[in-house]
């Protein structure tokens, strides 16, 4: 029986024990008909959102909530027949108080699903909090491989990337272009580290050689004394992690230290996405893989480009994309159990089988929770990202040590 349906009998229980019995005849119809909605109904969604917005991340976790909320907004406001209310934590990319930040919302607020985060280290501090209370989790950004890898659980989503997906491509993509010496730079955290051991990974396979790997403290931006080192490493390519407003000040420094068009530079999208309108030129040639694009031009991807331009006037990015995907993958759950969050086995269910209709493309999960899907390669031209073409098909994380 669910809690629901706990409720309920209790509520019955309680008005029989009182006198007035043409009232409890009444309920009492109303209640064998439906206890849920007259327990919940009225009640909303709880949805907390978990992501920076201040700091060098601040921009994504706003694109995240615009497609997250866009999403909700395109289904009348309502999931599962359920309005929302939204709890909303600042998490300032900062993996020392992620335990207290997601305690917030799980403990403080008793939201019914956690919608976070975007740096990995704090979603590794989330994974504690969120494993232990089995609250349901939606990761719309944060890569940390771990979350499905020896982490994951029934509770545990995502719908953005594992880090290692995002670079693994790479290799392919530098042995077709003749490069077989690359040099890796990035910041200093999880997802630089496990970007990089992706792309080795993919790299090596190709029979290419990482020659050096270079980092910066996150979320530093000084780039000056690596890219003098680049220099004189002379490697065949340069391929890079840093995003936001850190990725903008990173291309621009490449080019000012005279590296671009000498040293051809590469990376995971993060590296141009949602950055270009900032940069001048410095983008542009920049080649990435990554699981979104400028130019797919499919119905999907022009309708909600159309409808983010217009309600937000920005344009997406993929940040913008993996919270929109947040929202559909929660709709998907809630719509099988008709907003009653307490069949939460019916749930997971319905999600683990959804395939969503990404503007990205259609994706469906893998058995770790995390999506199956493909790698575009993308080369800068003006101010996009434009695709080139699909460097890797369907390509799914290995989620090395996840027992599910
Ligand atoms: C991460 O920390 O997992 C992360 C942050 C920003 C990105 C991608 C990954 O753009």
């Amino acid at each position: 029986m669910s809690e629901n349906d706990k409720q309920g009998l209790k509520r019955r229980g309680f008005l029989q024990s009182s006198a007035a019995i043409a009232v409890t005849a009444a309920i009492g119809t109303l209640g064998t008909l439906a206890p849920f909605s007259l327990a919940q109904a009225a009640d909303k969604i709880k949805v907390g959102l978990m992501l920076p917005y201040t700091g060098t991340y601040a921009g994504l976790g706003n694109a995240i909530t615009n497609g997250f909320k866009l999403a909700v907004e395109e289904r009348g406001g309502k999931l599962g027949g359920r309005e929302i209310e939204y709890f909303v934590v600042d998490d300032e990319s900062n993996p020392a108080k992620a335990p207290e930040n997601s305690n917030k919302l799980v403990q403080r607020d008793k939201v019914d699903v956690v919608i976070g985060t975007v740096h990995s280290g704090v979603a590794m501090g989330m994974a504690k909090v969120i494993r232990e209370s089995g609250t349901l989790w939606i990761n719309p950004n944060a890569g940390a491989d771990q979350v499905t890898g020896p982490l994951c659980a029934p509770n545990i989503f995502r719908t953005s990337f594992s880090n290692w997906q995002t670079t693994y491509a790479l290799g392919k993509v530098l042995k077709a272009e003749g490069r077989k010496t690359a040099v890796f730079i990035t910041w200093k955290y999880a997802a630089g580290e496990q970007m990089m051991a992706g792309f080795k990974e993919g790299f090596e396979k190709e029979g290419g050689k990482l020659v050096k790997e270079l980092y910066v403290p996150f979320p530093q931006v000084e780039f000056q004394a690596l890219l003098t080192e680049i220099a004189s490493i002379k490697p065949d390519a340069v391929v890079a992690f840093f995003a936001g407003g850190g990725a903008a000040k990173f291309l621009k420094d490449y080019q000012a230290a005279g590296l671009k068009g000498k040293i051809p530079l590469y990376g995971s999208g993060f590296l141009t996405d949602g950055v270009l309108e900032a940069v001048g030129d410095a983008g542009e040639g920049v080649e990435t893989t990554l699981h979104y694009a400028d130019g797919l031009n499919t119905k999907k991807d022009n309708a909600f480009r159309l409808a983010y331009a217009k309600t937000y006037k920005l344009q997406p990015d993929v940040y913008a994309v993996q919270g929109y995907d947040a929202g559909q993958l929660l709709a998907a759950g809630l719509d099988a159990v008709k907003g009653d969050v307490s069949k939460k086995a019916a749930m997971i269910k319905a999600m683990e089988n959804a395939k969503i209709d990404s503007p990205r493309g259609p994706f469906t999960l893998s058995k770790a929770h995390n999506p199956v899907q493909d790698m575009y390669l993308r080369k800068v031209v003006g101010k996009e990202s434009k695709v080139q073409g699909v460097a890797w098909k369907a390509l799914a994380d290995p989620a090395r040590g996840c027992k599910q």
